[in-house]
């Protein structure tokens, strides 16, 4: 049998301590698929006397993960400690240039430096494996990068964070609002004490622009993505949604368009009956729209121990099962120093359905101003209604429009026109609507 394939793995906690874990309890089925042993030689963390629920006497303790990485002692170097600068991008980097191996289910790191990253392991001919950076473990990355060579693809969409449509979920379950839904997800440990991150699209945008480069041939340009998180939505929103046939979701998208590539990362009205409006709670979901396969939806755990370990593993296994003097791909599909700058289309020119609520003075001649404002940004209506809204707010009205395709830009105009025209008791709801199969 060929020679142990030695691992390194720095941080030991949530990620870390289950892949540790799980190469113990399975080591021999993964020798068995790997022809192999891959035992853990060497862990780092910040402290060393934590039980990590794993016995790792056997491992050499390093203190400091750059270290590590270029240690004699291992062949691959597994990055789970996280952040996008700071030890985890000093040590990827070290175990890099000093040939070794890396995986990593770091999407924050990816996302800053990816690209550079990539072509220091092309350089050095060793593999820069990244499954659970991107959908914890659904293996998209395995997907796009080996399996639809020959596909060229033109949208690629996802629900990327599974705090956001946990939350999205009960909101639309169980009627209660987006406060609560927070709270309640913070005490059950599915949202950060700051949500921000997740909630606002930042960790929704950083997996997106590792699918867009993937997808696309483009360099990773994660500052370049159009944001918009889920905190302004509200149960009115949910109910018109359901009322018209849709559900709302946190999605990223990225798309090619004539005038570059979309990024984008918004709540998005998908109809109820897409199988992407079927992915509830935690669940992550990717759809990738390619000419020769048509669309193709994975779904399932985006995050947590053993789902987000299950993707390190199978990027741990496809090393061992490599062999010396093989020629491994590129890490994102295309020769790192060939990937094209981004082109980024501008978020006006976006086409597609727009959702509109808007809450108004209950006025004669409001309801008509609204069409006219419409009509004069040619905007073709698939529906106009309005509802009176009882108790105290009486003498309000909601007026929900849904439009036919049209563009980004002539939307905004119109609804700053209506926003002049003085109609408006609240702040105008606008949510895209998302072709979805
Ligand atoms: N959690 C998930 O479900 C999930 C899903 C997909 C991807 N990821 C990614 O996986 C990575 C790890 O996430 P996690 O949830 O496992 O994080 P975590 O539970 O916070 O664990 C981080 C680990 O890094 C160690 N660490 C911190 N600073 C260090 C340093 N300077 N030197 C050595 N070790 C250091 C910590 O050591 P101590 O334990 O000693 O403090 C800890 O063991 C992140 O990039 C995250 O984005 C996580």
């Amino acid at each position: 049998m060929a020679e142990a394939l030695r691992v390194g793995i720095a941080g030991l906690g949530t990620v870390g301590a289950s892949v540790a874990r799980v190469l113990h309890d399975k080591a021999a089925e993964l020798t068995r698929q790997c022809g192999r042993d891959i035992v853990v030689a060497a862990v780092s963390a910040r402290d060393p006397k934590r039980d990590r629920g794993v016995d790792l006497n056997a491992a050499k303790w390093f203190d400091d993960p750059a270290k590590m990485a270029q240690a004699a002692e291992i062949d691959v170097f597994v990055e789970l400690i996280g952040g996008d600068e700071g030890p985890a991008f000093a040590a990827v980097k070290t175990a890099l240039e000093a040939g070794r191996h890396v995986v990593t289910a770091n999407k924050a790191l990816l996302a800053k430096h990816g690209v550079a990253l990539a072509e220091i392991a092309e350089k050095k001919g060793v593999l820069l494996n990244y499954e659970a950076a991107v959908a914890g473990g659904i293996p998209v990355i395995k997907t796009m990068r080996e399996a639809m060579a020959g596909n060229s693809v033109t949208r690629v969409f996802g629900i990327l964070n599974g705090t956001c449509n946990y939350i999205l979920t009960r909101m639309e379950a169980e009627g209660i609002s987006f406060d609560a839904c927070l709270k309640d997800a913070q005490r059950l440990g599915y949202a950060e004490a700051d949500p921000t991150f997740d909630i606002e699209g930042h960790d929704t945008a950083h997996k997106l622009s590792i699918l867009t480069s993937l997808a696309f041939g483009t360099k990773i340009a994660a500052n370049d993505i159009y944001m918009e998180g889920i905190s302004n939505i509200t149960q009115a929103d949910i109910r018109a949604a359901g009322d018209l046939g849709y559900r709302i979701k946190l999605l990223g998208v990225a798309q090619r368009t004539e005038s570059g590539i979309e990024q984008r990362v918004h709540p998005t009205m998908v109809p109820t009956a897409s199988v992407i409006a079927q992915v509830h709670g935690v669940v992550n979901a990717v759809a990738i729209e390619t000419d020769i396969l048509g669309e193709l939806l994975l779904s399932g755990p985006g995050a947590g121990g053993n789902a987000t370990a299950s993707a390190v593993i199978g990027d741990i296994a496809d090393i061992a099962k490599s062999r010396p003097g093989f020629q491994h791909g590129p890490v994102f599909g295309r020769p790192a120093k060939e990937l094209k700058p981004y082109k980024k289309a501008q978020m006006r020119s976006h086409a597609g359905g727009y959702f509109i609520r808007l809450t108004v003075h209950d006025r004669i001649g409001v309801f008509a101003a609204i069409a006219k404002r419409m009509a004069d940004n040619d905007i073709s209506l698939e529906s106009i209604v309005q509802h009176a809204i009882s108790g105290e707010a009486a003498a309000q009205k909601t007026v929900i429009l849904v439009t036919h395709e049209t563009t980004e830009a002539a939307v905004r105009k119109a609804v700053d026109g209506i926003t002049k025209d003085g109609h408006l008791t609240d702040k105008p709801q606008v949510i895209r609507i998302e072709r979805a199969g």
